[in-house]
């Protein structure tokens, strides 16, 4: 099955579509339910909402993402930050996921100015992630916490998917320094 690819921009996310989205995080996140209810993205607010319509132009999936200039020791590196990925329950295990970050790896290569996308995850969906070209890697990131309004060193897992650069290409040893708010 393939769906109808969106791409919106943050800033053009009318109250129906941003209500759409908090409906399907709170039905895909049932126990963050509140926290979907008033927003629909955690931490740093996405430059893009890439989601897939269903009926009726139903977002079925979702997820944001945003780009920021970090660094890796002293390596400069140019990711897009992914966040809030959900298919809508009523749509999971049929490879809606999967058509949505292979849209994501798509639209980042069309941006040409990233060189990795990169996420991190809980424990148990890192596999979903790595059906789809994520690779994980050691990297614990350091970055300021929404919840906590402290900084924190996540240690993972942590994956990204090669854009601009190779896999080679990343460094292995060093801590990503988001500079601001995860995904
Ligand atoms: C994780 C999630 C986005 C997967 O979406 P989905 O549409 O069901 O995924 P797909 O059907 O496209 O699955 C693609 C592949 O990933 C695998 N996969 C999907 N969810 C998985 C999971 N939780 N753990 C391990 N593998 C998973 C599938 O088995 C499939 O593998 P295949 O290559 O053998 O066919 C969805 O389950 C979800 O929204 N979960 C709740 C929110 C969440 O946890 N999001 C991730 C936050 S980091």
């Amino acid at each position: 099955m393939s769906l109808e690819v969106q791409l919106t921009p943050r800033a053009e996310v009318t109250p129906l579509l941003e209500g759409r989205l908090c409906a399907l995080l709170q039905a895909a996140y049932p126990q963050w339910a509140d926290f979907w209810e008033g927003t629909s993205f955690w931490g740093s607010e996405p430059e893009w909402h890439l989601w897939l319509a269903g009926p009726g132009g139903q977002p079925v999936a979702q997820l944001g993402f945003g780009r920021r200039t970090v660094t890796l020791g002293e390596q400069v590196i140019h990711i897009a930050g992914v966040g809030g990925v959900a298919t809508h329950p009523a749509w999971q295990g049929r490879g809606v996921g999967r058509q949505l970050l292979r849209a994501l790896g798509q639209t980042l290569k069309a941006q040409s100015d990233v060189d990795y996308a990169f996420l991190q995850c809980r424990e148990e969906v890192a596999p979903f992630y790595e059906r789809s070209g994520f690779v994980r890697v050691p990297n614990p990131a350091h970055f300021l916490d929404p919840d906590e309004e402290k900084w924190v060193t996540n240690a993972g897992p942590t994956l990204v998917l090669p854009v601009r650069l190779a896999l080679d290409d990343w460094p292995l040893e060093e801590t990503v320094e988001l500079r601001g708010l995860p995904w």
